[in-house]
């Protein structure tokens, strides 16, 4: 059977490592990114497809042209997702006075709803014989493991992201059977969302995408199908909501 994977955020740090592991392994991939598509990303196995505001409607614009070509996909992971935009001034929070509408409405716009309106269209194109959804998300957004604080905005995004998986999980599971969501933690990735951050983080605790991709597509293969919602780290152990 083909193995048809969709990996969204394409450009990105973790998102090229995750094409390179899959198309390697003989998956057929679908990219999207909001950029073009370069020399580099000309790759085998590999179609790339640009989206460059992802809002509902184009989203669905992809989703139902996939419809259309008879394409049924059996893995998806969005890496969607921001930590700090220099060009928008925008920097994870310290203290509140550091809140601001903006940044918050940027970081929930781009770390909750963009992935959320992908599970509204994608539930129309994957396979009821055995499906995994994945979304990248992050520790800081478990709200028991918060006891440190700060980042107001991208824990709250990541937050609510967890939660509207956690809920489209149910319906999946209703409507498509075989299929399996995961919130993911990757651990701190030495990509461009983390540079910033990472002077304090030990060099066996920086990870590199590659690493990253290759525990994620293991740790997926190891997982309970039974249950519908899963939330978990690179090392494979529970995260807890
Ligand atoms: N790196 C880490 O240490 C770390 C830790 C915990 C969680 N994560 C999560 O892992 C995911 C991938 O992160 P990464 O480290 O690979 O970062 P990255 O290299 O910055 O990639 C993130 C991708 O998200 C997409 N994106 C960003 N802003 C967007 C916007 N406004 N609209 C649409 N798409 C947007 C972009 O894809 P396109 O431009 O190609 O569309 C971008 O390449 C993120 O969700 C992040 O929160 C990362």
């Amino acid at each position: 059977m083909e193995n048809n994977v969709l990996i969204v955020g394409a450009s990105g740090g973790i998102a090229s490592a995750l094409i390179e592991q899959y198309r390697s392994a003989g998956a057929k991939v679908f990219a999207v990114s909001r950029a073009a598509a370069s020399e580099s990303n000309n790759l085998e196995n590999v179609s790339y497809h640009q989206i460059s505001e992802q809002n509902d409607k184009h989203i669905c614009g992809f989703v139902k042209q996939l419809a259309e070509q008879d394409v049924v996909l059996n893995t998806v992971v969005i890496t969607t997702g921001f930590l700090h935009n220099e060009n928008d001034g925008i920097h994870p929070e310290k203290r509140l006075e550091d809140v601001s509408e903006e940044a918050l409405t940027a970081y929930f716009a781009t770390n909750s709803i963009i992935p959320s309106i992908w599970l509204k269209h994608l539930v129309n194109v994957m396979s009821k014989e055995g499906s995994t959804l994945v979304c990248l998300s992050a520790r800081v957004g478990s709200i028991s493991d918060n006891g440190l604080g700060g980042w107001y905005g991208y824990r709250a995004s990541k937050a609510a992201l967890n939660m509207f998986v956690k809920t489209a999980s149910v319906e999946y599971k209703r409507r498509l059977k075989d299929v399996m969501l995961v919130c993911y933690h990757p651990g701190t990735v030495d990509t461009g969302l983390s540079k910033p951050f990472q002077k304090n983080v030990a060099a066996k605790k920086l990870f590199t995408p590659e690493f990253t991709a290759k525990q994620l597509v293991h740790h997926l293969s190891a997982l309970d199908r039974e249950q519908a919602c899963h939330f978990i780290d690179w090392n494979g152990e529970v995260v807890t909501w």
